[in-house]
Order: C-alpha cells, then sequence, then structure tokens
C-alpha cells in the first residue's frame, strides 16, 4: 500500500482526551511503521492555552504510555514530535479561523506540503456546524489543486434530526465524499475479519442465512464504568453510545450481502441495505424486546447515579439490550440480540451465531432441542474465532462431549493487531472511506434508535432495572439470554444411539 499523499491533519479538539489517548498514538504507531506521508505535519488545535513546545512535551509523555510501540520505537519520539504544532484555538470566535489558515499556511511552507487538509473533528456534535462554517468563512474548507478530507468523530448527532441537520451542514461545506463518519469499532482488526471470514470461506458463507442459523448475539460488555464522561453520558447513555453506531455496524458486517466489490461504495451500499432493512420496533416490541439498566454500587464500586457530573436521580441506562428482526430474504425470522453495558463483570465484545440443532435428534440428552454449534467471533479481548460442535467421546457407546475448534490470534507470530485509530487515521488519510459510515446508513440506524429513545423517555423510571456493578448485568437480559444460548445445555453429557442400548442413558 503506497503512503498517503503529502498533506497536514489539523486535529480539533488538540488538548483532549482523545487525542491524548488515541490519536497522537497511532499518529505515533503510523510513524514507526513509516505509514505516515513524506511531507507530513499535524496542526493540534485546542482550548487549552499552550505553546506547540509545551504541547509537544505532555503528547511525548501520553503516547510512551498509550501508544502500541516498543522500547526501540521511542528513539523515533523526538524525529516524530518534529512534526507537531499547536495553536490554542477557540471554535467559537470567527477570527481565529483566519489566525487557522495563516499558521496552516506558513506549516505548508515550511515543509514543502501541497494544498491538502485532512480536518479531524475530535469535538462535541454541537461544535461541527461553526466549526464547519468558520473554515468556510476563512477560505480554508476549499484548496486550489489539492483536497479537503473531514473525520467527524461521533456521536454523529443524538436523534434522526440532528444527525440530518449536521449532515446537511457538513454537505453545504463539504462534498459527501470528503467527509469521512468515524465509527472506531469498524477500524478493528477482528470487525474486519468478519468479512474476510464470510466471504473468504465456502464453509461459512453457505450456511449464513435463515435456514441455518437459529439467532445472532451480539454483545460489547465493558467492565469500566462512566469513568469522568458523566456530562457527555448523561445525554447520552448506552443506546446512542453503542448501539446506534457500534452495535448495529457490527450486525450489518455479519448481516450484509457480498459487495460487488471490495471498494468503499460497494461496501457501504450493503450496509446501509442492512440497516434499512430492520424492522421497526412499535411500543409493545420495545416493552417486550428491550432492557435498559442502570449500575447500582456494589463490591466498592460507586453507584452510576453517584458518580461526577451524574444526577441523583438520573434515568440514563448504562445498559441496554434489544431483540429485533431484519426484514429480508436473509434473514427473515431470525432474531439478533444485542447487548451492551458499563460496570459489568468482564470486558468481553464477541459476535455469537446460534446454529440451529440438527433435524433429528439422534443422542439422548442432545441439548434438548437447541444446538451447540456455535460459531464466535471474539472481537476483544484474546481476540480469535471458536467453532463448537459435538463429537463422540471414543470408547463403547454414543457419549458425546462438545469440543472447541479454536483460532486465536495471539497463536500468530509476531500478530500484534493496530489498534482501530491508526488505521483509520491512515484510511482517512489515504481517501478511503470503506470503513466510514454513509450518512444514508447513518440515518437508518437513527430511524431505528429513535422510536425505542422515544418510549424509554415516555416510561421513564417504569422499565429502568437496576444492576450491581461488576454483575452480568439486569435480570432481563439473563431472561432475554436464556431465548437463544445453550449455556443450559450440558458440555458434555451421555447419551446412547437411538434405539442402542438404553441402559447407557443419564
Ligand atoms: C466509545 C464509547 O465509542 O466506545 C465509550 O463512547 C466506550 O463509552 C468505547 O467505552 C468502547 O470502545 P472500546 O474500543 O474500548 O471497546
Amino acid at each position: 500500500m503506497e503512503n498517503p499523499s503529502g498533506q497536514v491533519l489539523v486535529i480539533f479538539g488538540a488538548s483532549g482526551d482523545l487525542a491524548k489517548r488515541k490519536l497522537l498514538p497511532a499518529l505515533f504507531a503510523l510513524h514507526c511503521g513509516g505509514f505516515l506521508p513524506e511531507n507530513f505535519a499535524i496542526i493540534g488545535a485546542g482550548r487549552t492555552a499552550m505553546d506547540s513546545e509545551e504541547y509537544r512535551r505532555s503528547r511525548a509523555e501520553d503516547i510512551k504510555k498509550f501508544a502500541r510501540a516498543s522500547a526501540a520505537d521511542f528513539g523515533k519520539l523526538g524525529p516524530f514530535m518534529e512534526l507537531v504544532n499547536y495553536v490554542s484555538f477557540d471554535t467559537d470566535n470567527p477570527s481565529e479561523y483566519s489566525r487557522l489558515a495563516g499558521f496552516a499556511a506558513e506549516v505548508r511552507a515550511r515543509a514543502g506540503i501541497p494544498d491538502n487538509i485532512t480536518f479531524y473533528f475530535g469535538v462535541p456534535p454541537e461544535m461541527f456546524s461553526p466549526i464547519a462554517s468558520g473554515l468556510e468563512k476563512c477560505g480554508l474548507s476549499a484548496s486550489s489543486g489539492g483536497f479537503r478530507r473531514v473525520v467527524v468523530e461521533k456521536p454523529f448527532g443524538t436523534s434522526l434530526e440532528s444527525a440530518r441537520a449536521i449532515n446537511a451542514k457538513l454537505r453545504s461545506v463539504f462534498d459527501e465524499g470528503e467527509i469521512y463518519r468515524i465509527d472506531h469499532y469498524l477500524g478493528k482488526e477482528t470487525v474486519q475479519n468478519i468479512l474476510v471470514l464470510r466471504f473468504a470461506n465456502e464453509i461459512f458463507e453457505s450456511l449464513w442465512n435463515r435456514d441455518h442459523i437459529d439467532s445472532v448475539e451480539i454483545s460489547v460488555s465493558e467492565s469500566l464504568g462512566v469513568e469522568n464522561r458523566g456530562a457527555y453520558y448523561e445525554k447520552s447513555g448506552a443506546l446512542r453510545d453503542m448501539v446506534q453506531n457500534h452495535l448495529l455496524n457490527l450486525a450489518a458486517f455479519v448481516a450484509m450481502e457480498c459487495p460487488s466489490s471490495f471498494g468503499a461504495e460497494s461496501i457501504r451500499d450493503e450496509v446501509a441495505k442492512v440497516l434499512e432493512c430492520l424492522r421497526p420496533m412499535d411500543a409493545k416490541a420495545i416493552d417486550s424486546g428491550t432492557v435498559r439498566g442502570q449500575y447500582a454500587a456494589s463490591g466498592g464500586m460507586a453507584a452510576y447515579r453517584s458518580e461526577k457530573n451524574v444526577a441523583a436521580d438520573s434515568l440514563t441506562e448504562t445498559f441496554a439490550a434489544l431483540k429485533f428482526h431484519i426484514e429480508n430474504w436473509r434473514w427473515g425470522g431470525v432474531p439478533f440480540y444485542l447487548y451492551t453495558g458499563k460496570r459489568l463483570s468482564e470486558r468481553k465484545s464477541e459476535v455469537v451465531i446460534n446454529f440451529k440443532s440438527a433435524p433429528v435428534q439422534m443422542f439422548v440428552g442432545q441439548c434438548s432441542g437447541r444446538s451447540c454449534n456455535k460459531l464466535t467471533l471474539r472481537i476483544q479481548p484474546d481476540e480469535g474465532v471458536w467453532l463448537k460442535f459435538g463429537l463422540k467421546v471414543p470408547g463403547a457407546g454414543y457419549e458425546v462431549a462438545q469440543v472447541s475448534m479454536d483460532f486465536n490470534y495471539s497463536s500468530i507470530s509476531g500478530a500484534n493487531l493496530p489498534d482501530a485509530y491508526e488505521r483509520l487515521l491512515l484510511d482517512a488519510m489515504s481517501g478511503d472511506a470503506t470503513l466510514y459510515a454513509r450518512s444514508d446508513a447513518l440515518e437508518a440506524g437513527w430511524k431505528f434508535i429513535d422510536p425505542i429513545l422515544a418510549r424509554w423517555a415516555e416510561r421513564g423510571a417504569d422499565g429502568l432495572e437496576f444492576y450491581a456493578a461488576g454483575s452480568d448485568g439486569p435480570e432481563g437480559a439473563r431472561k432475554m439470554r436464556l431465548e437463544h444460548s445453550s449455556e443450559g445445555c450440558p458440555i458434555r453429557f451421555s447419551a446412547s444411539a437411538k434405539g442402542g442400548d438404553e441402559s447407557r442413558k443419564e
């Protein structure tokens, strides 16, 4: 793959947490891998008053903490930091934009960089429109002979209406092809592998439909709480923060048809088609097919309501689960289950494909009608793919044991999975939008989520379940899991062949 063309990367929100923990460390990893453009500079624009020297010093410390790099790589930190500049910047002040334009021209002239700029909006969504207007007014949104790209962080709005307004504003300044809406889950190696596993292997894809699949389960569990993001999370909640974007996009990768090519538009067409086929949920379906929870104090961990910047009577959900359907020929009748929550017993994200049971139960005790065939795609941690099936235990009779064929990424020598932001930054700088959300898909997602948000708001405290911090989530989710999991099946069970020695039955 060729390195991206020479350009300046302007990061708005450069003094914030995202730049500190993700963006600068990812850019450093790209630098170490030799993937950055030959003529390249970073301009960080942030509210905090400091000069470039001070910014470089503090970011170098963060990079040491958060970058995916070996000790030897840190020798390259000096040259990398020379690419980094900083301007204190107030996004609400129109005159600041001309100052930024002047600074960008200066940096470009110094490093011999053509008129190519990628903007990264690492700021809350209410700032997207003022920044786009400011860039337009000072002339920085247009290039003479080069390119402009704008990467927009999530959350992309808080409802269909607000997402449409942001889209309209961005499209009044930039072309759709210049806009990159980020969902960092799509930058994860294991998420991209869903497509390879499906479309490079006949054995899986031929079973990947309603004839063979009983249900699909997608879960993203986090052990952390809201940390210092209470103010943001209060307005967001798990449904907006995780389901509307990460989990629906995961579902789209699992459910989409094979694209006509692996080009950006073909893949994004298929993602959009899945999201447009989500069966809308009415009040009844929402009441019976969704679970919302909030963590309560337990095991020394504070309740969500006691977190900083969280209301003492908050009704915000820190856990969301839903059962929904994709109405198309491939998936008609197959339930999809999504689970996500904070302060759960473990950090674990995975997709589980539960296959149908065999048409005839040949072995007594064989999972009482529910198949033990499962394909698990573990997104993180312990990234891997596991296939479960029943096998005869050697010896007399027909004792069956459930076994697992496992692939772990860690078994590939030298596999050191890149951080999602490395891949996504490199793609945006190279002009590849494949792993970025397109506006139609995004709006289809909001169209599906909006009625759920409205119904939950209407019901208020009624229906909000509390769960102990560090547990497996609300009781309602445990009940929902029983609908599809084969957990109740014995892992190893004795059985006899049909018509065989009855005395061997358990
Ligand atoms: C972010 C959410 O998009 O994803 C956070 O805003 C969440 O609340 C995070 O913690 C999870 O990402 P990851 O990559 O750690 O699973």
